[in-house]
């Protein structure tokens, strides 16, 4: 896709409400639209969306095996709702076992290599098989969740995995996220009312105190800019 068809469609999305974003989008000639989903707050918005008007879109997790029991009953709760299903992506068996035979269930905390090895097993390979044969990829992704994120636009290209993104609530803040959710009755984790912002992994997320940056609950142990490595790349 060529940068200025992106700043093109930048623009003519900018003045788009969500729900006619969503229109547009499924007449712009895309073939395979995938959706990954969290399950967090931002991403049930969409797959609100996504399930209310039965758009063509893969809706996909990555279900890592540590996830909180909170989030399954999230996944389990959205498709009993919808009636639709959201396809779970799982880590490789033989890649899963080299790591925890040798490293044991808890190497992430030891270092940041181990930290990326185990993101990677868990989670950028298992989102490589889910975007096989995808010509767009929608994320929850919003501007104000990290200095790293605050240059995203709509419509953006991601490097790493060689597509296109869409990233429909860039320009939403948490609270018009959280009034969507409840005006609409959709699924949320209940994590979230306990300090949860942001919700990862269950051994590496922890709830923030009111005013703390929404992140940092995040591999909170280290130092280092908190991205697992499924979004570095934002043009
Ligand atoms: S992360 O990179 O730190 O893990 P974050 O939790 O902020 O990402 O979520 C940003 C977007 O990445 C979500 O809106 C969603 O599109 C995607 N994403 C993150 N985690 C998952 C997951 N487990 N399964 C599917 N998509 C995910
Ligand atoms: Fe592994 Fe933690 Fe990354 Fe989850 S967030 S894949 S448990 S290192």
């Amino acid at each position: 896709m060529e940068n200025n068809s992106i700043e093109k469609l930048n623009q003519q999305f900018a003045s788009l409400s969500l729900e006619e974003a969503f229109e547009t989008l499924c007449t712009l000639g895309f073939k395979n639209i995938a959706f990954s989903t969290s399950l967090g707050q931002e991403d049930q918005v969409l797959t609100d969306v996504i399930f209310k008007n039965n758009h063509p879109i893969k809706v996909f997790t990555l279900d890592t095996g540590r996830l909180f029991e909170q989030t399954y009953d999230v996944l389990d709760k959205t498709q009993k709702k919808y009636i639709k299903s959201i396809s779970s992506f799982v880590p490789d068996n033989n890649e899963l076992k080299t790591l925890l035979d040798s490293k044991g269930p808890y190497s992430f905390y030891d270092s940041i290599e181990n930290r990326k090895e185990c993101c990677s097993i868990r989670k950028i390979n298992p989102l490589q098989k889910a975007l096989k044969g995808v010509d767009l990829w929608i994320t929850g992704l919003r501007a104000s969740q990290s200095n790293s994120r605050s240059t995203l636009s709509f419509f953006s290209y991601d490097d790493a995995f060689g597509l296109p993104k869409f990233n429909p609530l860039v320009n939403w803040t948490l609270e018009e996220v959280e009034n969507y959710l409840e005006q609409n009755n959709v699924p949320q984790n209940s994590l979230h009312k306990k300090g949860f912002v942001s919700i990862g992994c269950e051994p590496c997320t922890r709830a923030v105190k009111p005013g703390e940056d929404i992140r940092s609950g995040r591999w909170w142990w280290e130092e280092s800019k908190k991205e697992c490595g499924l979004h570095l790349n934002h043009k």
